[in-house]
């Protein structure tokens, strides 16, 4: 099996993660100095926001170099350096690759501006006026028209996102070909492959057609069908693939819309000659109910082509945290479907820990479409002043959140959900059926989710309790693992379970619900910070 299918990716806001130099911001030194922890928790790669040149008007997703590291994280030396670092304890190294827009500070965009005849003005997209200003009712993403005036040109420029993030033009082969430039520039330095920022928005509508009104005669974004997805999308991703497969055992992950339905999902799999995982977001907006997953996970399976391997996401630096939405009482269940679906889990920084948003106070707000500052707080390491984030004395670039909850603590408690989320990636590793195993859902009462996983003779059930009931409900198999250690005759309120039903020799085991082990088979070896 290839690497990225094995085991998780872990997704590190790099402003967030370690800070190294006491200037408040997490940097790539702080990065490949928690490298151990990783490698301790045992996930299979990492995945990194940008650490690009940028003034960090999006911090980071908008770009002035791409092949530039912003002095802010490090230095090109940097992350040579964790990727040596990275590689020698096995973990492989993703990078994000913004593709649609660049910030308005790189030196396209001055060329671009320049005049309505420089060799770059297309480069960018540039509309004239209409009576009413703007080119067309485009909004963008983060609020407001999608169009802003260049006085020196008399013209519009296009931006899907904030006004200091032009959109590129990808029809153009200049800009294709320059982005595959960056794309070889950072594979040939060794990264292990790429997210890719916004795939969905790459191409716009060639004659810039109004976006449909709803019945009010209002901008409705759900109805948007020019700015975005248009039908060329998908041979840039073919190109794309084809620059990533030029080197062996590299990964394209893609970031789409985020409610797109399964069939269109699935359409960006190409036929195994695009992205080979496109981010299944679902998780983050089906009811967290048992008959709703169970539909949502079932559907998914059904609707990927055969060649297609399956994601799962339940966190990111865009959205409120997994333990904030699903409530604390779920995150260990939370975990465990995370890490017994089939398909490659992506963990968001924190989740392990079953961090939640952290309130920030107007005064402090730092992201500009306001909002998203709560899931990007500092990672807590320690119950040292900045939670070992950043140097004692250092300001932390956002607050730090409850400093009980912290990885030094959670790695000495056995029940903590740091311990969980490493019990988990070890089972997944340890067993073929919940790396590799196909899925079907097992019959169970309501507000319990349960299914199997089954590869060669292999067969595992997974058992989660979504309701703060306890449930008399008999489980049949050996216990792996249960969220909550110890044994129990019922199932537990907000408690998992995986259960060996027969093992790979075909032996069938199906004892009544014995002790489930403590999911710290070696609680003495901890000791990751
Ligand atoms: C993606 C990123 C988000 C960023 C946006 C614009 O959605 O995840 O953080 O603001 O793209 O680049
Ligand atoms: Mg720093």
């Amino acid at each position: 099996m290839t690497w990225w299918k094995h085991g998780a990716i872990y997704h590190i806001y790099p402003r967030s993660f370690a800070d190294s130099d006491g200037d408040g911001v997490g940097d790539l030194p702080g990065i490949t100095a928690r490298l151990d922890y990783l490698s301790w928790l045992g996930v299979e790669a990492i995945w990194l926001s940008p650490f690009y040149r940028s003034p960090q008007r999006d911090f980071g997703y908008d770009i002035t170099d791409h092949t530039e590291v912003d002095p802010l994280f490090g230095t090109l030396a940097d992350v040579d350096r964790l990727l040596a670092e990275a590689h020698r304890r096995g973990l492989r190294v993703i990078l994000d690759f913004v593709p649609n827009h660049t910030s308005i500070d790189h030196r396209w965009f001055a060329a671009s501006r320049a005049s309505a005849d420089d060799p770059k003005r297309d480069w960018y997209i540039w509309r004239d006026p209409t009576d009413n200003g703007p080119p067309n009712n485009w909004r963008a993403v983060t609020g407001g028209p999608a169009w802003t005036l260049d006085p020196r040109t008399g013209q519009y420029y296009l931006h899907s996102f904030l006004p200091e993030q032009p959109d590129l033009n990808w029809r153009h082969p200049g800009v294709r070909q320059a982005m595959h430039r960056v794309m070889r520039f950072w594979l040939d330095r060794g990264v292990d492959g790429f997210r890719i920022d916004m795939v969905d928005y790459l191409l716009k509508d060639e004659h810039f057609r109004d976006e449909p009104l709803d019945r009010h005669g209002r901008y409705e974004p759900a109805l948007a069908r020019h700015q975005l997805n248009q039908p060329g999308t998908l041979d840039l991703l073919r190109e794309l693939r084809a620059v990533t497969d030029a080197y062996p055992g590299r990964v394209l992950i893609g970031e789409v819309e985020y409610r797109l339905p399964l069939p269109r999902l699935s359409g960006y799999y190409g036929q195994d000659d695009m992205l080979h995982l496109p981010i299944n977001f679902w998780l983050l907006f089906t009811p967290w109910q048992a008959h709703d997953l169970q539909t949502l996970v079932t559907a998914y399976d059904r609707a990927l082509p055969g060649h297609a391997w399956p994601n799962w996401v339940l966190g990111s630096h865009d959205i409120s945290r997994m333990a904030t939405r699903l409530g604390p009482g779920q995150v260990r269940v939370a975990l465990m479907l995370l890490f017994t679906l089939r398909g490659t889990p992506v963990l968001y920084y924190g989740d392990e820990l079953g961090m939640t948003d952290v309130p920030i106070p107007p005064h402090q707000a730092r992201d500009p479409w306001e909002g998203r500052d709560p899931a990007r707080t500092p990672m807590p390491w320690t119950s040292a002043p900045n939670a070992g984030f950043s140097p004692p004395g250092a300001r932390p670039w956002l607050p730090l959140g409850d400093p009980s909850v912290n990885v030094a603590a959670q790695a000495s408690d056995p029940g903590s959900p740091l311990r969980l989320t490493r019990a988990l990636l070890a089972l997944r590793r340890g067993h073929a059926a919940l790396r590799d195993g196909s899925y079907e859902p097992a019959p169970a009462p309501d507000g319990v989710l349960a299914y199997r996983r089954s590869h060669a003779g292999e067969d595992v059930l997974i058992t989660l309790n979504l309701t703060d009931a306890a449930l008399d409900l008999p489980i049949p198999g050996t216990p792996l693992l249960s969220t909550h250690g110890g044994t129990s005759p019922v199932l537990r309120p907000h408690e998992g379970r995986v259960t060996l039903l027969s093992g790979p020799a075909g032996s069938v085991h199906n004892e009544a619900m014995g002790r489930a082990r403590s999911f710290s088979p070696k609680a003495s070896a901890c000791s990751p910070v």
